[in-house]
């Protein structure tokens, strides 16, 4: 029997068990040890980030970065309909209520097209932008770098800015894309916007089993962050709480594995490049099928790779192929079901989303863990080529 080729798993190989050890010893496993601030530190110190507020999971540093941003019940939020579902729950823990995007060629919301609805479908009265259909205030945008793909922020950023939108990026699958051209070269997703948000799920480049960070240039943000995700004591002493916080804060254990898992993540980010070169060549020979480029303005995490069918050159449709690789053992996904059809969300509005149908039907993710050797991608090929 072959040997079961996962999607995406995590690579545990450094210091994580000397780091966690060392919690176990000094009995300091909840969140206030010492490796929750030093894993803040050192992902700020990489991403460039004046500061990184240690969350659960990514989905609560997004709850509590849109809170921060003033989205508040009533309001709307744009938001791409191809993404993991986690952004657009954020939106509806606050009350809000998201407006749907399309999507480009790299997976990304179309910033084209959500540069045509700013203009077209709001008004800018009173300091803020308004929905004119609906006549709610449009708080936030959250552009998500999908796969670890960059989004074009630069086309984006000026109307934001002009239409008081805040950008809450969702950077949790794109630790270590870097820009490299336009106004913003030299950056990394993230640290664009406002705020942004990171995720250390088990599936992402690095992990700590869940986790998450709010990144930020500004001190308020910051120091607001740190306030909410810790029960927003007022007073520690006397437990006085003039806010409603959360208990969101990472533990000690979690972070102990980041900050291992971090040595290595310029080592993961050049396998995971170089796996995805050596899937790229061999796959876009194959008639009908081709492996999603990603952007030439930014250096990409590659963390997911997106194979793409077109089932009357290839005579076989998603479905089809994903049951020959779950026979082959090999685990593959498609993309995420789109939010504007998900059950919560059917009643919200979409902007002319065309591309994300149609991307969501020919899309395959195929095994991309930082363990995948070269000849499970072989395997891969030669199940593509043989079927
Ligand atoms: C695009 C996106 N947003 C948000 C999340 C939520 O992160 P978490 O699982 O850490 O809550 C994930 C992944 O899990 C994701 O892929």
């Amino acid at each position: 029997m072959p040997e079961f080729i996962p999607l995406s798993v995590p690579s545990i190989q450094g210091n994580e068990w000397k780091y966690v050890r060392e919690c176990l010893d000094k009995e300091w496993v909840s969140s206030a040890g010492s490796y929750v601030d030093e894993f803040e530190r050192r992902i700020a110190d990489f991403s460039g980030a004046r500061f990184a507020i240690a969350c659960v999971n990514g989905t609560a540093a997004l709850h509590i970065a849109l809170k921060l941003a003033g989205v508040r019940r009533g309001d709307a939020v744009l938001v791409p309909t191809l993404t993991f579902i986690a952004p657009v729950n954020a939106i509806r823990y606050l009350d809000a209520d998201p407006i749907f995007m399309d999507c480009d060629s790299f997976y990304n919301i179309d910033i084209e097209k959500t540069v045509e609805f700013i203009k077209s479908q709001t008004v800018f009265k009173n300091d803020a932008t308004f929905d004119l259909t609906t006549g709610k205030k449009i708080s936030a945008i959250v552009p998500v770098h999908v796969f670890g793909n960059a989004v074009d922020l630069d086309s984006l950023l000026d109307v934001c800015h002009e239409r008081k939108i805040v950008a809450v990026e969702d950077a949790t699958e794109s630790l270590g894309t870097k820009y490299k051209a336009g106004r913003i070269a030299g950056k990394h997703a993230g640290t664009i916007g406002k705020l942004g948000c990171l995720s250390f799920n088990g599936n992402k480049i690095i992990t700590t089993g869940g986790g998450g960070m709010i990144l930020t240039d500004d001190p308020r943000y910051a120091e607001k962050a740190k306030y909410l995700t810790t029960q927003a004591k007022d007073d520690e002493i006397r437990y006085i709480h003039d806010e409603i916080g959360y208990n969101f804060r990472m533990t000690n254990v979690q972070a102990a594995i980041g900050v291992a898992q971090l040595e290595n993540l310029e080592k993961y980010l050049s396998i995971k490049k170089r796996n995805y070169f050596q899937y790229k060549r061999p796959i876009d020979r194959i008639p009908g099928l081709h492996l999603a480029e990603t952007p030439d303005y930014a250096e990409n995490n590659h963390w997911m790779y997106a194979l793409q069918i077109d089932k009357t050159v290839y005579r076989m449709d998603r479905e089809q192929l994903m049951s020959l690789f779950d026979q082959q053992k090999i685990q593959t996904r498609p993309v995420w079901y789109l939010n504007h059809q998900q059950k919560p969300y059917r009643n919200c509005y979409g902007y002319q989303i065309e591309k994300a149908v149609f991307l969501h039907e020919v899309t395959l993710n195929i095994p991309c863990s930082i363990g995948l050797k070269t000849e499970g991608i072989e395997r891969v090929i030669s199940c593509l080529e043989k079927r």
